[in-house]
């Protein structure tokens, strides 16, 4: 088979720099370690058994799934340790029961009496186990019962009651991507890891085990400082990165992994734009750096290189064109490339923009690419 270089690709398409990739996932891994916890890593940002293998402490997992159809395709291939860390809901637990039958320990997380008392019932009519962790709210973010409230100790000891050990504590920091310096996000991340710690004590105290606590956000993950307490981090978006996390100064903007290869197909010069094809399709619609100091519109343009290009962004987007502009606005002296050059756009959100496509170009040196990887989505 004759080599596939970048430049003979049709576009838009997605391009996943391994080398980038691999220094990504080394970094976590020494995070890890220097930490002394195991790593779960999230999979939903990959959705690719390649990406996946190169992230797990084994073949066996341990990962974190966001959708029953990730637990899915991941058990397929041979993991058996998935956490699923969505609060589960009563009509996904034949499929629940379906990956326990092909062998899966599926952990499952929860955050309220309704849904405990909902487990239970189905345990009882099903003879089933069921693994359980309680997910509590470290930030504000978004869901889990406050690790102080009634609440926690309520949901822990109905479980226990009715045959279900609850075997730990979960929580996600997501407002560390609110954050607005790297002090802040080391502070996050004690408070992500003091609230799951003091939550795990609370349930110990009432007599419940409780031995995992799992916590992890990709800001957070890495810039934790110690998580003493703690037994397993989680991350996902870090194997790739993005220019939300780059704006955070998580990472640096060439140790983003993931671009969107697109063609130049027009211009429009008494504005300043030059037209591709990449529209919002092709980038999704996140916006994630526009309530950042540095807007990024929707991403940012760089040569086949990889390096940003003449301060150029996507200022706007339709379905399927994307608005090329410079970032200043300026008319007189814009790069207008030709019709038919190529360029690379960084995203702003590595996860809605993958999922717009079905496999992963990976780019090795030289411009070549190595291999096609499959992803997938939907649930
Ligand atoms: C429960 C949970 N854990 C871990 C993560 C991973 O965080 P990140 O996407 O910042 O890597 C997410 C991401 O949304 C999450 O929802």
């Amino acid at each position: 088979m004759t080599n596939q270089f970048l430049e003979q690709l049709e576009t838009p398409a997605l391009l996943l720099d391994e080398a980038r990739m691999d220094r990504n996932i080394e970094r976590m891994r020494r995070q890890a370690r220097r930490l002394g916890v195991s790593f779960r890593p999230h999979v939903k940002t990959n959705k690719s058994i390649e990406v996946t293998r190169r992230i797990m402490e084994s073949p066996q997992g341990p990962i974190t799934v966001s959708t029953l159809r990730e637990a899915d395709y991941f058990a397929a291939h041979g993991v058996t340790d998935i956490l699923y860390a969505v609060c589960i809901a009563p009509n996904k637990l034949d499929h629940v029961m379906r990956l326990q039958d092909q062998g899966v320990r599926l952990t499952l997380i929860l955050d309220s009496i309704e849904a405990a008392r909902m487990l239970a019932g189905r345990a009882k009519a099903a003879q089933r186990h069921f693994d359980v962790l309680i997910e509590i709210d470290s930030d504000g973010h978004r869901s889990g019962v406050n690790p102080d409230s009634g609440d926690l100790l309520q949901i822990a000891q109905f479980l226990e009651g009715a045959g279900i050990p609850v075997q730990g504590i979960l929580t996600h920091a997501g407002s560390s991507y609110d954050c607005t310096s790297t002090d802040a996000i080391c502070a996050m991340a004690e408070q992500e890891r003091a609230a799951a710690v003091h939550a795990a004590q609370r349930l110990r105290a009432a007599g419940i085990a409780c031995p995992v606590v799992s916590v992890g956000s990709t800001p957070t993950a890495l810039f934790a400082e110690q998580l003493e307490g703690v037994t397993e981090v989680r991350a996902g978006v870090f194997v790739f990165f993005d220019l939300v996390m780059a704006g955070l100064n998580v990472c640096r903007v060439d140790d983003i992994a993931l671009s969107v290869l697109a063609t130049v197909i027009g211009h429009q010069r008494e504005k300043g734009w030059t037209i591709l094809d990449a529209g919002w399709m092709a980038l999704s619609r996140d916006r994630g750096t526009a309530r950042q100091p540095v807007d990024q519109g929707y991403g940012l343009v760089c040569d086949l290189d990889g390096r940003p290009l003449d301060d150029l962004i996507l200022v706007g987007a339709n379905q399927e064109h994307g608005i090329m502009a410079h970032r200043s606005g300026k008319i007189e002296g814009a790069l207008h490339l030709p019709v038919g050059a190529q360029v690379r756009i960084v995203p702003n959100h590595a996860c809605p923009t993958a999922a717009q496509y079905e496999h992963y170009k990976v780019l090795g040196a030289g411009h070549e690419i190595t291999a096609t990887w499959q992803r997938f989505s939907g649930w």
